[in-house]
């Protein structure tokens, strides 16, 4: 669904790259969350996949399509497949909670119609069939937050990405917005999520990213938590009993000590590996045979090996 391979990017008067050969592959109906410190490149990484900036080096395929055919006059009808959320909402305070996601089916040429039909169910979805008439500075930052998600769900996208969302939020606001992030995934929408909230990420234990000093540092694709570098230090979360019985049980594996923890993060700390598919630091090809099944495992676009020139199927679709 997401195929991003050796991607790097410089910016201008930088000396060190935002993102450094990043390889990554997200599966359809996945939820990743992407964590790192703050300048790690997660944004950046965001940025590349909705073509706000550009790669230096590297291939980005999202849905089927290779982003160095789209051209720049063709961006915008690129970014009208994605649903974006940010965490400073960014609605159009002149209009009503309802204006507002009603122009995203606007632009995208829908009819009076069928906006009338669909704007209602897409607000009840988020839980704000009740506010549709008011405007954004009268409501809460939860409030804006859904209204900013509905906007971005209203054309069903196969793929959401939300870098932040829950940024500027209380924690039980925070909580609210990723239960519905949560529920859009179980609809079968992909998720790509950045966040600096711990809590969230090891609450849903979900596939985690680690990008650290713009480079992979940790992938941990199923019952993942929050940890900020690949260096193999057991983290806060990690040493309590109940996160190591989860952790070892569900994937087949014999409890392990903490020391088998920290030896088990030191062999699989590097992962800049040059088969985005097996890119999986957290658990390994051993392992895999334990993780669940996805309902549609094969991605448009496959890369067959890394050496083979024509490993990606690339599709001129816009
Ligand atoms: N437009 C830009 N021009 C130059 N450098 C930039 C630009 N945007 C980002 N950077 C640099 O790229 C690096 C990565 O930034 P990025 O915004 O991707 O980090 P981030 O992980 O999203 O951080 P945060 O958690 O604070 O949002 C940083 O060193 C930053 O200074
Ligand atoms: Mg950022």
């Amino acid at each position: 669904m997401i195929l991003l391979d050796q991607v790097t990017k410089l910016y201008r008067g930088d000396s060190h790259p935002a993102l450094d050969h990043v390889s990554l592959h997200i599966e359809p109906n996945e939820f990743v969350f992407l964590v790192g410190q703050s300048g790690a490149g997660k944004s950046t990484l965001i940025k590349m996949i909705t073509k706000e900036e550009f790669p230096d080096s590297g291939k980005i395929i999202v849905g089927g399509i290779d982003l160095d055919y789209v051209k720049k006059r063709y961006i915008p009808h690129y970014r009208r497949r994605l649903g974006v959320v940010f965490q400073d909402y960014k609605l159009l305070p002149g209009r009503t909670v309802f204006e507002n996601v009603a122009f995203a089916l606007e632009i995208a040429g829908m009819s009076n119609r069928e906006i009338n039909k669909t704007v209602p169910k897409v607000l009840e979805l988020v839980g704000l069939l009740d506010k549709a008439k008011k405007f954004p500075q009268h409501l809460s930052g939860g409030e804006q937050q859904r209204v900013s998600i509905a906007r971005s769900i209203a054309r069903q996208p196969k793929i959401l990405i939300a870098d932040e969302p829950t940024g500027n939020l209380d924690k039980l606001t925070r909580g609210e917005i990723i239960d519905l992030l949560k529920k859009i995934n179980d609809f079968g929408t992909t998720l790509l999520v950045t966040t600096h909230d711990e809590n969230i990420v090891n609450n849903l234990q979900k596939r985690v990213v680690t990008l650290k000093d713009g480079k992979i540092v940790a992938d941990q694709k199923v019952h993942g938590i929050y940890r900020l570098d690949g260096t193999g230090r057991v983290t806060e979360s990690m040493q309590t009993p109940t996160r190591r019985i989860i952790r070892t049980t569900e994937l087949g594996k014999r409890p392990m000590t903490p020391v088998s923890v920290a030896r088990n993060q030191a062999v699989a700390a590097p992962v800049q590996v040059a088969r985005p598919v097996a890119a999986d630091s957290g658990t390994s090809v051993a392992n895999s045979a334990a993780m669940p099944r996805r309902r549609s495992a094969k991605p448009a676009t496959t890369p067959v090996n890394a050496r083979d020139p024509r490993r990606y199927r690339s599709r001129r679709v816009i």
